[in-house]
């Protein structure tokens, strides 16, 4: 990365970056980096965390392992190791993600939490204040990710319990809730996955299902459920694709409404389509709830000192609270004065034409689609990027008037 420190008027450092800026090191910042360096462009990450993939490092339970085989989970470029499980755990993921930046050296500014990004018209470059600089670049690229920020939902009585509530965010094991009654707020992945390892654990977890959820099988017969409908869809409408899933999923896993799991009436794929909504893929909650050792509960109409009230009209005791409520996107509260965004800091264009805004801005990973979307995202961005960068270039030899200065932002040359 080639840049140019010089003083701005707050006196804070100012860096014009020779390249993009990109805001965020996890695998869809990295990802852009990679297939711009391999297209011989440099680029500069900001990274607010002081590691790689710092969601997996620091804030995924240690169960975790990937859902879908790895080869819809890899990044371009480089594949992960052949002698990788066909779904790899968190561990591994990490140390791909790992064996990914170094293979691209890719040396991310750690510690750099982006405070406010901004597109200057008057110079038509972005400026990029972070707690102690200013990186300024004619191409800004979004790589912080749908889950940036933990979801705390407003339940009535939760600042009264008096036990432990933490979000999954933080969980790492059952370990510390051994015999514990628990209440997992959330039945998406992680509110499955987390009252798994909770029973692993002897704990006994009650799981809060306020609505209607799709759960599918991991596999279907041996076949990864996820591949099935990829190549499903390639034959058949999505409404059809749905109906399959749905039937196959019924003679694996048998009727989920008895167990208080309803099925949403709008099929899984189209369902995620529209809302965003993930399908929960089965990794053994399902029989832990068949035998009763995962109790699923309605809606938490209040929380207790020491319990909860249900809409129902159930009152149960509980030692502690895990909240397995999601995530967001925390774009709105730094990307200023751009309209590209929805309030929840999604692209308002939808997926496949949402990678690219105006002014040289430009977002990776916000698809909905994990890290395949980020696959495809990442490569779009680096030959559009890598288009502009040429002309420059081109631009510059035939005038042969490169009129760089310490205060003009740098040029390709
Ligand atoms: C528990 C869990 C399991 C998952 N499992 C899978 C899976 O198996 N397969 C799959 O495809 N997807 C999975 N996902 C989705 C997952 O988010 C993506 O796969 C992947 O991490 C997305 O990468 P990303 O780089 O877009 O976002 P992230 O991994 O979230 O990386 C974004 C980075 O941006 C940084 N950042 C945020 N704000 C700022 C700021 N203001 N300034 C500077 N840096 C900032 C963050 O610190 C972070 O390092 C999972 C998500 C969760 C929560
Ligand atoms: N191994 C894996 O691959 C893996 C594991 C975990 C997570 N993930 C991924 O990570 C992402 C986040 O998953 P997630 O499970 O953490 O979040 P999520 O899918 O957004 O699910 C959040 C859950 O919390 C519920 N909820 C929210 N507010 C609530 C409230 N006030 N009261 C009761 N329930 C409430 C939601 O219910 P409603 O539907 O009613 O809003 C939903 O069941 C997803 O993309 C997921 O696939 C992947």
């Amino acid at each position: 990365m080639g840049s140019c420190k010089v003083q701005n008027d707050k006196q804070t450092k100012s860096v014009l970056v020779h390249g993009p800026i990109i805001v965020g090191a996890g695998p869809s910042g990295l990802a852009v980096s990679a297939c711009l360096s391999q297209q011989g462009l440099p680029s500069l990450i900001l990274e607010r965390s002081d590691c790689l993939a710092s969601l997996w490092k620091h804030r995924t339970y240690d169960r975790l392992k990937l859902h879908l085989p790895k080869q819809f989970c890899e990044l371009p470029l480089f594949g992960f190791p052949e002698n990788f499980p066909k779904y790899p755990t968190k561990r591994q993921f990490i140390a791909y993600i790992e064996s990914y930046a170094s293979h691209f050296k890719i040396q991310p500014k750690f510690k750099q939490a982006v405070q406010t990004a901004l597109f200057d018209h008057a110079s038509g470059f972005w400026r990029v204040q972070t707690q102690d600089s200013e990186y300024i670049s004619k191409w800004l690229v979004v790589a912080t990710g749908e889950n940036a920020e933990p979801v705390f939902p407003d339940v009535v009585g939760l600042d009264k319990f008096n036990g432990h509530v933490l979000h999954t965010s933080k969980y790492k094991s059952g370990s510390e809730f051994k015999n514990q009654k628990v209440l997992v707020i959330g039945c998406g992945n992680s509110g499955m996955e987390v009252s798994l390892d909770l029973c692993r654990h002897n704990a006994i977890p009650h799981m809060v299902a306020r609505n209607s959820v799709h759960v599918l099988p991991r596999e279907i017969f041996g076949f990864s459920t996820f591949g099935i409908a990829m190549a499903l869809l390639r034959w058949f409408p999505l409404r059809l694709v749905d109906k399959i899933l749905l039937l196959m999923a019924n003679i694996t896993l048998g009727n989920t409404d008895q167990l208080g799991l309803r099925r949403p009436k709008t099929g899984p794929i189209q369902l995620k389509n529209i809302t965003g909504k993930t399908p929960v893929l089965d990794v053994g909650a399902l029989s832990q709830i068949k035998s009763g050792k995962i109790k699923v509960v309605g809606g938490v109409k209040e929380i207790t000192k020491n319990g909860a009230r249900f809409t129902d009209g159930q009152e149960k005791e509980i030692d502690a609270i895990i909240l397995a409520t999601g995530y967001k996107s925390n774009v709105p509260t730094w990307l200023k004065e751009c309209d590209f965004f929805t309030k929840d800091g999604m692209p308002k264009t939808p997926f496949p034409n949402g990678w690219k805004g105006e002014n040289g801005l430009y977002t990776v990973g916000f698809t909905r689609r994990g890290l395949q979307g980020t696959a495809l995202d990442a490569d779009k961005i680096a030959q559009d990027i890598s288009e502009q960068w040429r002309k420059i270039k081109d631009l510059n030899n035939n005038n042969n008037n490169n009129n760089y200065t310490s205060n003009s932002p740098s040029y390709p040359t």
